[in-house]
C-alpha cells in the first residue's frame, strides 16, 4: 500500500511549536538553543525542539516547588477528575498521538494506538487510586495517647522516562505523583520528546494548575540530571532506563538522599516446556520477544524450549516470523518497525556474530533488513541451538532476535533462567497447575507470565528484582512510590 509519508509528518507537525513545558507555559530554552528530531525510520528531520538546560531546569524546579503546597492541598477528588479528563483527552485525540510517537519512535501505528491506551489507564488507574489513599489510627501506648499514620506526599519529583514507550512511561510515573499530590518534572528521552510534549498540551488544556506538570526536552540529560540531583527540593527521582545508568543515578541520589524508584533493564526467561500448548506458546513468544522490534525491558530475551518439543517449536517459530512484515511504522500491514538507531543496530551484530561463532544456526534472517533506507531495519532472526553462554543470552539485546536454547529438566531450565543478575519479567507456558505454582515460586523476577506473554497492565504493579530496579509502578502498591508515611502521636 502507498502511503504519502512525507504527508501525514506535514499533517502532524507543521505549524507546531513545541516549547518546554514550564510553570503552565510553552517556552524557549532560556539560551536559545534547539535540537533536531528524527525519525528512525527514514533519518529525516522531524522537528527542532528547545533544548532544556540547567537554567530552565531550575526554572522547572521553581515552579514545582512553588505549585506543591496548594497541589498537595487540593482535595483527591478534584486531582482525580483532572486525571479522568486528561485520561479522556487522550484517548480523544489517540490517533494524533500514536501517529506523533510512530514518527518519532518508529512502532507500527496498531502498536502506537494500543500504547495510547495503556498510557491513558495509568491516569484512570491511579484516579481511582487518589480517592484510596488511606492513615491508620494505631493502638495507643498509653491511656492518654493515641497514635495516627498519615500517608502525604512526597513533595517534587522528577521522572527520567525512556524512548522505548514514550507515553506509558510518562503517565505510569506521573499518574500516581499526581494523585498522591506530588508536582513534577518530567524528562522525556532525547529521541522521542514530541509525544510528552503533546502530552503536555493535554495536562496544560484539562487545567492542572501552573507548575504541576513540567516536561523538559533536552539533547543533553546531564545539566538536566545535574541540577535535580544538586536540589532539596526535589524528594524523589524515578527513572525508566538502564542498570548502567540507573546504578549512576543512585550514586547521585546520595548527595541529597532522594527517594529512587528504577525499571532498569531486563534478561527475561521465556520457558516453553514439553507439555505447554504449543501453538499458544509460539503466539506468546511471537508476541512476546517482537513486540516493539524487541525493544522492550520486558520482550523474551531467552527461549528456553523443552528437548522433546523443541525442533517442533522452532520450525512453527520460524515459520510464523518469517511471515512478519517489516517496514515503516505508519504502514498499515507492519508489525516490525526500525530500531531506534544505529548504535541498537550494531548491538545486535554483535550478538548474533557472537552466536554465529560459538555455533548457532541462523534459522532465520541475521542480517540488516535489505530494503533498508535509514539502516535501521534489522530482518527478524531466529536462532537455532543457543545457549545461555552466548552474548544473545548474557545482554539483553534489545531488537527482533530470538535464540533457541534447549533444555532438559526443570531443575536445569530454572538455573539458568536464574542465572543472571536481572529479575524484570519471565514467561513460561506449561498445562501442569502444579507446575505452574513451582515454577512461579522459583523464578527469580518481579514479573511473571505463566501461559501469558503480555501481563503488563496498569492495575498489576510492574517492576523488577535484583539489578533490574527498585520499587513497583502501577497496581495498588504503585502509589506508594510518591507517599511519604508520617506519624503523629497525640497527648491528650
Ligand atoms: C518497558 O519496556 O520498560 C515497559 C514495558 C511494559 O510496560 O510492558
Amino acid at each position: 500500500m502507498q502511503l504519502d509519508l512525507a504527508q501525514i509528518t506535514h499533517q502532524m507537525l507543521d505549524g507546531v511549536n513545541y516549547g518546554n513545558y514550564i510553570n503552565g507555559e510553552f517556552r524557549a530554552a532560556a539560551n536559545g538553543k534547539v535540537f533536531d528530531v528524527t525519525n528512525p525510520a527514514t533519518g529525516d528531520l522531524l522537528l527542532s525542539v528547545p533544548d532544556a538546560g540547567a537554567s530552565d531546569t531550575l526554572a522547572a524546579v521553581d515552579a514545582a516547588y512553588a505549585a506543591l503546597p496548594a497541589w498537595m492541598a487540593t482535595p483527591a477528588a478534584t486531582r482525580a477528575d483532572l486525571l479522568r479528563k486528561a485520561a479522556a483527552l487522550m484517548l480523544e485525540r489517540r490517533e494524533r498521538l500514536a501517529t506523533i510517537m510512530t514518527l518519532e519512535q518508529g512502532k507500527p501505528m496498531t502498536e502506537s494506538r494500543g500504547e495510547i491506551a495503556y498510557a491513558a489507564s495509568f491516569l484512570t488507574w491511579f484516579a481511582g487510586e487518589a480517592e484510596r489513599i488511606y492513615g491508620d489510627i494505631v493502638h495507643n501506648s498509653a491511656p492518654n495517647k493515641r497514635i495516627f499514620v498519615l500517608r502525604q506526599a512526597v513533595g517534587v519529583v522528577a521522572l527520567i522516562t525512556p524512548w522505548n514507550f514514550p507515553a506509558a512511561m510518562l503517565t505510569r510515573k506521573l499518574g500516581p505523583a499526581l494523585a498522591a499530590g506530588c508536582t513534577a518534572i518530567c524528562k522525556p528521552a532525547e529521541q522521542t520528546p514530541l509525544t510528552a510534549l503533546e502530552l503536555g498540551r493535554i495536562f496544560q488544556e484539562v487545567g492542572f494548575p501552573a507548575g504541576v506538570v513540567n516536561i523538559l526536552a533536552a539533547s543533553d540529560p546531564l545539566p538536566f540530571s545535574d541540577t535535580i540531583f544538586a536540589d532539596d527540593r526535589v524528594r524523589k527521582v524515578s527513572f525508566t532506563g538502564s542498570t548502567e545508568v540507573g546504578k549512576i543515578l543512585i550514586r547521585n541520589s546520595a548527595a541529597t538522599v532522594k527517594r529512587m524508584s528504577l525499571e532498569l533493564g531486563g534478561n527475561a526467561p521465556f520457558i516453553v516446556f514439553d507439555d505447554a500448548d504449543l501453538s499458544a506458546a509460539v503466539t506468546g513468544a511471537i508476541a512476546s520477544k517482537f513486540r516493539n522490534a524487541g525493544q522492550t525491558c520486558v520482550c523474551a530475551n531467552r527461549i528456553f524450549v523443552q528437548r522433546g518439543i523443541y525442533d517442533q517449536f522452532a520450525d512453527l517459530f520460524a515459520a510464523k516470523t518469517s511471515a512478519m512484515k517489516v517496514g515503516n511504522g505508519l504502514l498499515p500491514d507492519t508489525i516490525i518497525g526500525p530500531l531506534i538507531d544505529l548504535p541498537a543496530r550494531e548491538k545486535i551484530e554483535r550478538h548474533v556474530s557472537d552466536a554465529k561463532a560459538h555455533g548457532a544456526d541462523i534459522m532465520l534472517g541475521g542480517l540488516p533488513y535489505p530494503e533498508n533506507p535509514s539502516g535501521t531495519f534489522w530482518t527478524p532472526t531466529v536462532i537455532r541451538n543457543a545457549s545461555s553462554d552466548m552474548l544473545v543470552a548474557q545482554e539483553e539485546t534489545f531488537g527482533p532476535v530470538a535464540p533457541l536454547i534447549p533444555f532438559d529438566t526443570e531443575d536445569e531450565v530454572l538455573a539458568q533462567a536464574n542465572g543472571t543478575p536481572f529479575g524484570l519479567a519471565s514467561y513460561f507456558y506449561t498445562r501442569d497447575v502444579s507446575r505452574v505454582m513451582r515454577v512461579a515460586e522459583k523464578l527469580e523476577f518481579g514479573i511473571i507470565g505463566a501461559n501469558d506473554a503480555l501481563p503488563s497492565v496498569a492495575q498489576a504493579p510492574f517492576g523488577g528484582v535484583k539489578q533490574s530496579g527498585l520499587g513497583r509502578e502501577g497496581g495498588a502498591v504503585g502509589i506508594d512510590e510518591y507517599l511519604e508515611v508520617k506519624y503523629l502521636s497525640l497527648g491528650l
